[in-house]
């Protein structure tokens, strides 16, 4: 049976700023200025399409590894994005959110993610959420000290505690499992991204670097993505 639905939820690696503008002998910094564009371009493109959540890959926690100098430019554009996409985000409906250890970003951009979320948050369209400082181990050892705290509380008990609890205290609790991820850039990892989430995910990855994806690049992957077969582990008549 060929799976002929839209996903609903996509998760993009969006991977491959640094190697766009190497081959242009550019500074690895405009790669990540031209991934800005991508962002706008896909983000509209999937609200238009009715995807019901996209969630992008910004800045993992490993990425903190980076010179302090790129860490620092990621930072601010980061910030700019945030500000500047804010008319693009109210003006398609969509409803702003971010997962990861948000808490572990400098002040100012806390701020304007506050802001985008408050801003957006009784838009009805689809769901646009940023990983970060996101890492998919974190997000799991989180979970599991909310789960011993509430357990040390008496609010939850050995016997209770199953993949339902679980999914309850990860970042992505109010959120449906991604349906396809996406990832630029051509590298065949998942790179610490939606761990839990991804387990039955599908998985398309493209050598087009991020700065080059444009929304006929994701048409390919959805195409893609509606003609497999999802079996979760059971079989199709
Ligand atoms: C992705 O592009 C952006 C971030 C991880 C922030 P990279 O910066 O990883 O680009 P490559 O992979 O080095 O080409
Ligand atoms: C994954 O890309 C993280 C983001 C896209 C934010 P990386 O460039 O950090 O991943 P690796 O280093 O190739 O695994
Ligand atoms: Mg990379």
């Amino acid at each position: 049976m060929i799976n002929n639905n839209l996903p609903k939820h996509i998760a993009i690696i969006m991977d491959g700023n640094g190697r766009w503008a190497k081959r242009r002998g550019l500074s690895r910094i405009r790669g990540h200025v031209r991934g800005v564009d991508s962002i706008r371009e896909i983000t509209t493109a999937c609200a238009k399409r009715h995807i019901e959540q996209l969630t992008l890959y910004a800045f993992s926690k490993e990425n903190w590894s980076r010179p302090r100098y790129e860490v620092e430019i990621l930072m601010r554009l980061l910030k700019r994005y945030l500000i500047r996409e804010r008319p693009t985000i109210l003006d398609n409906n969509i409803r702003f959110t971010a997962i990861g250890q948000i808490e572990g970003l400098p002040k100012d951009v806390q701020k304007e993610i506050a802001i985008n979320k408050e801003e957006s948050k009784s838009n009805t369209g689809m769901v646009l959420c940023l990983a970060l400082n996101y890492g998919g181990r974190a997000e799991i050892v989180d979970a599991a000290r909310g789960i011993v705290a509430d357990a040390l509380d008496g609010k939850v008990s050995l016997s209770d505690i199953d993949e339902e609890v679980f999914k309850r205290h990860m970042y992505t609790s109010n959120m449906s499992d991604p349906d396809l991820l996406i990832r630029t850039g051509g590298d065949m990892r998942v790179s610490n991204f939606l761990l839990w989430e991804i387990s039955y995910a599908e998985l398309w990855v493209t050598p087009v670097c991020w700065p080059d994806f444009r929304k006929e690049n994701l048409e390919e992957a959805i195409r893609d993505y509606s003609a497999r077969e999802r079996r979760y582990g059971g079989l199709i008549e």
